[in-house]
């Protein structure tokens, strides 16, 4: 019986099913802020006010950032990918995670949760410039695996395809953050190192960049 229990128990960690994953909610249809209005509120911000990010929050904008709008583009036919962001090809070769107090998340589009693959606040190992109120970091990578193969064999060339790629998901957060103000800031002084094992990345996914989002006032 024991024995039993020991492999079943086993086998649930192996599968990852112990993680405190985070379910995400719908997106929601509006946010009710002119795009123009939204580009003009964002601003950098480097110091945050302690408070955490609702589930509400989180899950708007990391769909904005790189989620799924549904049906494939009708119109042009062009988009089989239905990302919010574009993408060369249609397999999305980026990622994003968040990183909060509680750990480490990999964003997943189509399950629409975030899947915990760390426990550990992995903030300030990441950077040099953690910001101690920000509700929550995101990294943001691509998986060269997945990358088009015309830049198979051209690392300069597959990491500005992932940098410009990521840097729409990046403006798209930005944005929706500013809409439910919340302030962020992108930096790009970061450890690859340490956030490619916080975040454990497969030896094929390159981290980027981070932004550190939270709450203004
Ligand atoms: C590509 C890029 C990388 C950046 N990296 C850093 C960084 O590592 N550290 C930092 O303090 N600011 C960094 N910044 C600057 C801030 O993100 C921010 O843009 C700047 O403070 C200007 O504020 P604004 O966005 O409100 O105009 C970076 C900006 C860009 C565009």
């Amino acid at each position: 019986m024991k024995k039993s229990i020991l492999v079943l128990s086993l086998a649930l960690i192996a599968a990852g099913v112990f993680a405190q994953d985070i379910a995400l909610s719908k997106p929601p249809a509006k946010i009710g802020v002119d795009i123009l209005d939204a580009i003009r509120s964002r601003a950098a911000a480097r110091a945050f006010v302690k408070r955490d990010v609702s589930v509400a929050d989180l899950s708007a904008i990391v769909w904005a950032g790189n989620g799924l709008k549904g049906a494939p583009d009708a119109v042009s036919a062009a988009s089989k990918a239905a990302g919010t962001i574009p993408v060369s090809g249609d397999v999305n070769y980026v990622n994003i995670y968040i990183l909060t107090a509680k750990g480490v998340y990999r964003y997943d589009p189509v399950g629409n949760l975030l899947k915990q693959v760390g426990k550990k606040d992995a903030r300030g190992d990441i950077t040099t410039e953690n910001i101690a109120n920000a509700a929550f970091m995101v990294l943001f990578t691509y998986d060269g695996a997945k990358l088009p193969s015309f830049v198979k064999g051209n690392p300069a060339g597959a990491r500005d395809m992932g940098m410009g790629t990521a840097s729409y998901a990046a403006q798209n957060v930005g944005l929706v953050a500013a809409s439910l103000k919340l302030g962020s800031i992108i930096m790009y002084n970061i450890k690859p190192d340490v956030a490619a094992s916080a975040a454990g990345l497969t030896k094929d996914e390159v981290p980027l960049f981070i932004m550190q989002v939270g709450y203004v006032q």
